[in-house]
């Protein structure tokens, strides 16, 4: 097994290694100390079934169970579809899977340490691959703050909803559906990594409706600050995807971002989905 660092300040590539069969202790202790360094991990063509792919995840803690009930695999409860393709009219999969910078349900009170997709098409034209995914690096983001800047934060906690503010200007029904699920969570503006120790921002435009205790025009404007820099270019890191590459990520170091260059019926993305539980963010 080989550990390739990318040029930017997060993610890396993990070669000859075949995630279908277990990894020994040794193995998976390489992988998991990579993942919390680098906190993006790409493995390239790992050919997986759904339980070899469910029982990989199952290294990193629990598998959560999918809220979005109707993008769920109708055989294995624990895998999402992420796509574009519509059967019958229908989405088969969640298709808006991140269109602003976010960390992967911090609207709830444990939101899952990793996220794993599995790509099963990848949309392509005139040989250029569509759907990149975007990291940032919230770790990196709050090391470069000015320490007056992150004393001031230290102590606060931000409000994160579903839709957040876009849920006051109107939103979609599965939205609002979801808002009566869950109701607002507090988590801290910076966290504290749960292995690492480093703190990370932890806020963005579109789960933060406020901070504990400050006036609103005051939160939103720190929160708009401090998302802004959090996604700033220089703690990037952009992921092409190739067929039957797997890829995770850590919710607490890295927010991210999709892109959405391709269209249907044009252009075909698929993908398999799996979230590892975390822990309370403190
Ligand atoms: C997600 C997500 C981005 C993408 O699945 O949580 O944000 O590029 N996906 O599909
Ligand atoms: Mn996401």
């Amino acid at each position: 097994m080989e550990i390739v660092p990318s040029q930017n300040v997060i993610g890396a590539e993990i070669h000859r290694v075949e995630l279908a069969q277990p990894l020994s202790e040794a193995e998976f202790g390489r992988v998991e100390a990579a993942f919390n360094k680098h906190a993006v991990l790409c493995f390239r063509d790992q050919h997986l079934t759904e339980p070899q792919l469910i029982a990989f995840a199952r290294r990193f803690g629990e598998v959560e169970r999918i809220f979005l009930t109707h993008y769920a695999h109708p055989k294995y409860p624990e895998i999402m579809f992420v796509s574009n393709i519509k059967e019958n009219g229908r989405d088969i999969g969640h298709a808006d899977a991140g269109s602003v910078w976010h960390t992967d349900m911090s609207y709830t009170a444990r939101p899952p340490r990793a996220t794993m997709l599995y790509a099963l098409e990848v949309p392509m034209e005139d040989g250029v691959t569509l759907g990149d995914t975007l990291f940032s690096s919230a770790a990196d983001a709050h090391d470069s703050l000015p320490t007056e800047k992150q004393q001031r934060i230290a102590k606060l906690r931000a409000i994160h909803q579903v839709a957040g503010r876009r849920a006051r200007t109107g939103t979609g029904q599965q939205d609002q559906a979801l808002r009566k699920q869950q109701p607002a969570v507090l988590h801290p503006v910076a966290r504290t990594h749960p292995h690492t120790g480093r703190k990370c921002l932890y806020v963005s435009k579109g789960e933060c409706e406020g901070i504990e205790g400050m006036p609103q025009d005051e939160a939103l404007m720190l929160i708009d600050e401090l998302a802004d820099h959090t996604t700033d270019p220089r703690f990037r890191h952009v992921h092409r995807w190739r067929v039957r590459d797997l890829l995770m990520w850590d919710n607490c170091t890295v927010q991210h971002l999709a892109s959405f260059d391709y269209r249907w019926p044009k252009h075909r993305r698929l993908m398999h989905r799996i979230t590892v539980d975390g822990t309370v963010p403190v």
